[in-house]
């Protein structure tokens, strides 16, 4: 395994080539600015100081573990509820709101001075069944989806700044998906395009005119068929009025790998429509395997030995390759003034869906092991952040 040192200083070098500075150790940054390694910030002190929000997905439950609880408030200034503001937790009834989960985030949020992101109002996942075998009417299912807007954003205003409103209503092909909203039988809209989200981003509007409001999607950060159609939208959007003010970009990546060139060009284009960019489930999910994860090895026989020094080598190129992906991610942001947030889904790797979502092949994606201590990807992510000198705000 890498030292914590020799990773710092691995990243330096990796982080001076991205962004075209000169590799700087601390003891010369003293005169040109913040320092660049060896820097006792968390990320969440180095974001403050540039003016960006630094987040990540939360679940309520795990509040209670003292390591989460600490690192959470310790390193991020905004925090996301990852799952407690889905239908499926807050209308498990069709005539009763349940806040609770949500509410001791946005409570934990409070106490420890951050901002809260909400997510999300309107996607086709992870409806209650009451919802999907209810046999609703068009205008029924108007009804209801206005009122949960209604409902749920006012019940968060003035501690929510921003909203998912719609999350992944497109495909991979950048066609709008069949779905309960849309067409299935839909709102009302059915087969008349974005009509539906339109009404949806009034609704959202109309309950909080203060909220910021975002289109979220995956697969659609870097230059394809998919992002193509959502700068359409979103151009078709501006120009008409719609009121929307920013794009996520969901950045869920299945292997240490990143066009950044291509982030840089998304984003840069999006920013001209006077719209933010805010990354909001970053994720870089390595191979688990027995004998690479160090919680799954259980042998240390003397004739595994090569093949241990082989595995460790690999594991830790990995996990290099994975903090260059993240300064990356970093460095493509930090360089537009319109990229005003970094949120990663989840912190820990005790912690992440990329273990169920892959069926457990998959994993170890998040800034922190499972015992909270700092990957290589943390110190990527502090060194990107330290590296802007110039404040954002
Ligand atoms: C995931 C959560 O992480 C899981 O806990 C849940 O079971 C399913 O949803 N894109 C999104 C997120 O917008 O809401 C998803 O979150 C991950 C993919």
């Amino acid at each position: 395994m890498l030292t914590r040192f020799e990773s710092i200083r691995v990243l330096a070098v990796l982080l001076a080539g991205l962004a075209g500075l000169p590799f700087s150790t601390q003891s010369d940054s003293a005169q040109s600015g913040p320092p660049l390694s060896g820097t006792p910030l968390s990320l969440r002190q180095a974001a403050d100081r540039v003016g960006m929000l630094i987040g990540t997905a939360v679940r309520p439950s795990l509040l209670s573990e003292s390591a989460y609880a600490a690192t959470l408030s310790r390193e991020f200034n905004m925090v996301e509820p990852e799952d407690a503001l889905k239908w499926w937790v807050i209308r498990r009834n069709r005539d009763s709101f349940d806040f609770q989960p949500a509410d001791e985030i946005v409570h934990f949020a409070q106490v420890h001075g951050m901002k809260v992101r909400g997510h999300c109002l309107l996607w086709d996942h992870n409806h209650p069944d009451w919802l999907v075998q209810g046999h609703f009417t068009a205008q029924q299912l108007s009804q209801l989806l206005h009122e949960h807007i209604d409902r749920v954003m006012k019940h968060y205003a003035g501690q929510v700044f921003a909203w998912d409103v719609v999350n992944e209503a497109m495909d991979e092909k950048g066609k709008l998906r069949d779905s309960i909203w849309y067409n299935q039988p839909g709102i009302g809209f059915a087969g008349q395009g974005t009509t539906y989200l339109e009404q949806v981003f009034r609704w959202a509007h109309d309950a909080d005119p203060h909220a910021l409001l975002f289109y979220n999607e995956a697969e659609g950060e870097m230059l394809n068929r998919k992002s193509d159609a959502i700068y359409e939208m979103l151009k078709d959007f501006k120009h008409r009025g719609i009121p929307i003010d920013g794009v996520g970009l969901q950045l869920h990546l299945p292997s240490p790998e990143l066009d950044a060139t291509a982030l840089a060009a998304n984003i840069a284009r999006l920013t001209v429509l006077g719209l933010q960019v805010h990354i909001t489930e970053l994720d870089v999910s390595l191979p688990i395997s027995a004998s690479t994860d160090s919680d799954d090895r259980v042998l240390h026989h003397d004739d595994q030995h090569n093949n241990d020094l082989h595995n460790n080598d690999l594991h830790n190129n990995d996990l290099l390759r994975q903090a260059q992906v993240y300064c990356a991610v970093v460095h493509a942001c930090l360089q537009n003034p319109g990229c005003t947030a970094i949120q990663t889904w989840g912190f820990t790797d005790k912690y992440s869906w990329i273990g169920s979502h892959s069926h457990g092949n998959r994993g170890r994606a998040l800034l922190f092991d499972r015992a909270y201590e700092p990957k290589p990807a943390y110190d990527a992510v502090l060194q990107g952040l330290t590296a802007s000198r110039t404040p954002r705000k």
